[in-house]
């Protein structure tokens, strides 16, 4: 009996995954505004987070008071929380992995996200809003360490070669050195970011950056952005004078 519950639950657990997977077909643009909000839903939404510091966010992380109360800053860039790249600035119990929350019903994630501790860091935002980023939780996310070995990008730089001179040089430059602002501390070139900051480059990659005239790939394939990823960090790292 105890089996067959397993088993049942089981293959619940994996129906509901696929059931999700399947509805958000062909809306590759609500999971990527869903991504801009996770980057950042303050400016994306055009609403001022608090002005103080999240209560207990680490204080050695030196970044202004608003940047604490981003879905990024608590969650990262890999969406692993403390089993991802934050741990290297500071460990918190604020850093929780958004990774089992893959294929979770849309409107659990969004109950989830206007109530307790989430309901001031959303309160901004409209229902559609947080549908957007309920979708991009339950669908949107990539496991980063599938594109990464040792911190380099496991691709082919000559293809991805190809997709940088066609889609990214007209903004970005063949130097991938202009149009670049980025994150508090980020050096303005793409092969700095894409080297020392690659799981913050592939979600902005996939997902575009809020507010700007970035593009958004979610529509190729993820071996196709491992490719672009590759070919970025072969890019020089030294910005601009
Ligand atoms: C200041 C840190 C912080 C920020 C900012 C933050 N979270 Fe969280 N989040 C947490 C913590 C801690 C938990 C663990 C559960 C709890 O304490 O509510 C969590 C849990 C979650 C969960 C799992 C919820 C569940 O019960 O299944 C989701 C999904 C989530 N966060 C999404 C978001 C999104 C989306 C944003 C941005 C709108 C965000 N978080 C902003 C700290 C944060
Ligand atoms: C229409 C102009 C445009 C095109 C084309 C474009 N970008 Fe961008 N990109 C931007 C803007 C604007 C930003 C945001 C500037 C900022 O705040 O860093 C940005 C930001 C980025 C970032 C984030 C940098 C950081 O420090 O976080 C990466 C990575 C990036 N672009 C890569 C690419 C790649 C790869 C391509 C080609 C597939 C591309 N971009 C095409 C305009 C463009």
């Amino acid at each position: 009996m105890k089996y067959i519950a397993l088993f049942v639950s089981t293959f619940l657990l994996f129906t509901t995954a696929a059931a999700a997977d399947d509805e958000y077909l062909g809306t590759q643009s609500l999971i990527s505004l869903g991504g801009k909000f996770y980057d950042n839903h303050w400016l994306q939404s055009e609403r001022k987070p608090p002005s103080e510091r999240y209560p207990d966010y680490p204080t050695e992380i030196d970044v202004s008071s608003s940047e604490t109360w981003r879905c990024v800053s608590c969650h990262g860039w890999d969406y692993s929380g403390a089993d991802g790249h934050l741990s290297q600035r500071a460990s918190s119990p604020l850093f929780v992995s958004l990774r089992d929350s893959v294929g979770k019903p849309v409107q659990e994630i969004a109950a989830a996200l206007k109530s307790g501790r989430h309901r001031k860091i959303t309160e901004v935002l409209e229902p559609k809003q947080v549908e957007a980023l309920s979708v991009f939780i339950s669908v949107g996310q990539h496991d980063i360490r599938e594109a990464l070995s040792d911190g380099k990008a496991t691709g082919s730089a000559e293809r991805g070669k190809d997709i940088f001179e066609g889609a990214c040089v007209s903004c970005h430059q063949k130097d991938g050195k202009a149009y670049i602002q980025g994150e508090p501390g980020d050096k303005p070139a793409l092969g700095w970011v894409a080297i020392n900051r690659p799981a913050q480059a592939l979600h902005k990659i996939r997902n575009g950056v809020p507010t700007a005239d970035m593009l958004s790939l979610r529509f190729l394939p993820q071996s196709r952005l491992i490719d672009l990823l590759t070919y970025l960090q072969t890019l020089d790292t030294e910005a601009e004078q």
